[in-house]
């Protein structure tokens, strides 16, 4: 008996040891671990490491992980000449999109699937996916490519390749938890194509590809561009209350809300609440963080009843603006920190493979007679 779900709601499609939501109570879980102590504790490298071996490290083994990871912070020369060549203009996730995937030309081995390699080459992408983002952004300015600096966590280094100096450690700090926040998050859209094409036995670069394209869309990861647009659209905090009614009569949906999964708040975004506040205060932009905190009580007032709460996009986006990051590059940031859960999911997928291949309902018609074409 084949049930149909439109959208595969409530479907189970695979397992996973990796994350853990009860999206009813609103609790987000990492190997067990609840993702508030890891957001306070962890860094986003050990976070990593926890998802795809299924425990957290001993000193060494978070040594060893963390010098791999270094090891490949550095993109080769041919990808920078190939950067510089990109028009300006292109979204930051078009191109992450198509270098991600051009990464396999400077692989000897792209199709390697065992469990092994695939490791191996996720390691390496997770490294250079900031190069490139961080290379895409300057080049795009005019300004001089930074090379990566080895001696830094992941974190601190993509804000220094970014800026060309070193990140303050508050906002080292606040980057870090938005990585870890974002890491994972079950069978989401994005990491559901990384698995789906996975179990063709393709490649890791395709499945990574696929999913930055999954990403990118505004129901997904896009959402926090949306809710940054939604706040400089509204010039002063008395302007919110007609602006999301205004919206919500006109069947608008007001991004950074909702979720297919958490009918409460989302826990990652109680965590980037507190980061949005103080970081808000720091930098002198406390009037995104009161009209965030407005909307979100409007939106309680409105539609709480059908389980519509902020999720991590949310404050998120005004945790990016604060960091200093172009609006479109808060979705890159975004991939780059479900580079973590897609790669595990991919590892976990060739650990277990079967091939997705679920069926369609036909409800077209039946003996349509072929019309020839002088005659339609
Ligand atoms: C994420 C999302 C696609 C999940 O949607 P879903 O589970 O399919 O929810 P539904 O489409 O069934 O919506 C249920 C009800 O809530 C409303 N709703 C859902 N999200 C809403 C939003 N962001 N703003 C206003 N109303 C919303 C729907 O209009 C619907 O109302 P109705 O029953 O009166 O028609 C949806 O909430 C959304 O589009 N959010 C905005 C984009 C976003 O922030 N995405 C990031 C997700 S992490």
């Amino acid at each position: 008996m084949s049930t149909y779900a439109k959208g595969l709601e409530g479907i189970i499609a695979a397992e996973t040891n990796m994350s853990w939501i009860d999206g009813t109570k609103g609790i987000l879980e990492y190997v067990g671990i609840n993702i508030d102590e890891l957001a306070q504790k962890s860094t986003f490298e050990e976070t990593v490491y926890l998802l795809w071996n299924g425990k957290l490290p001993k000193i060494n083994e978070l040594d060893e992980f963390t010098r791999e990871l270094r090891s490949h912070y550095r993109i080769p020369d041919v990808m920078k000449e190939r950067i510089a060549r990109i028009p300006k203009e292109v979204e930051p996730m078009h191109m992450l999109r198509t270098l991600i995937s051009e990464l396999s030309f400077y692989d000897p081995n792209p199709n390697d699937n065992d469990v092994a390699s695939a490791r191996q080459k996720a390691i390496r992408v997770l490294g250079q996916a900031p190069t490139l983002v961080a290379a895409f952004d300057r080049s795009r300015k005019g300004l001089e490519l930074v090379e990566p600096d080895t001696e830094l966590g992941f974190s601190q280094n993509f804000l220094y390749m970014l800026n060309g100096k070193k990140p303050t450690d508050t906002m080292a700090k606040a980057f870090d938890i938005c990585m870890i926040t974002h890491a994972d998050h079950g069978l989401n859209n994005s990491t559901f194509a990384a698995r789906v094409v996975i179990s063709t036995l393709s490649d890791v670069y395709s499945a990574l590809t696929a999913a930055v394209g999954s990403l990118r869309g505004p129901l997904h990861g896009g959402a926090n561009e949306g809710v940054m647009k939604m706040l400089n659209e509204i010039p002063t905090i008395e302007d919110v209350e007609p602006y999301i009614m205004n919206k919500l009569k006109n069947k608008e949906r007001i991004m950074g809300f909702g979720h297919r999964v958490y009918k409460a708040k989302d826990p990652r975004a109680k965590e980037l609440q507190k980061l949005a506040k103080q970081l808000a205060e720091d930098t002198g932009n406390s009037d995104l963080f009161l009209k965030s905190k407005k909307i979100e009580e409007i939106m309680e007032r409105e539609v709480a009843s059908k389980g519509i709460y902020p999720n991590v996009d949310f404050y998120s986006a005004t945790t990016y603006h604060c960091i200093g990051l172009q609006l479109d590059l808060f979705t890159p940031m975004f991939a780059m920190s479900r580079l973590g859960g897609w790669s595990g999911h991919i590892i976990e997928q060739l650990s277990d493979n079967r091939l997705f291949r679920p069926k369609a309902q036909f409800v077209g018609e039946h003996n349509v007679p072929y019309i020839p074409i002088q005659e339609r």
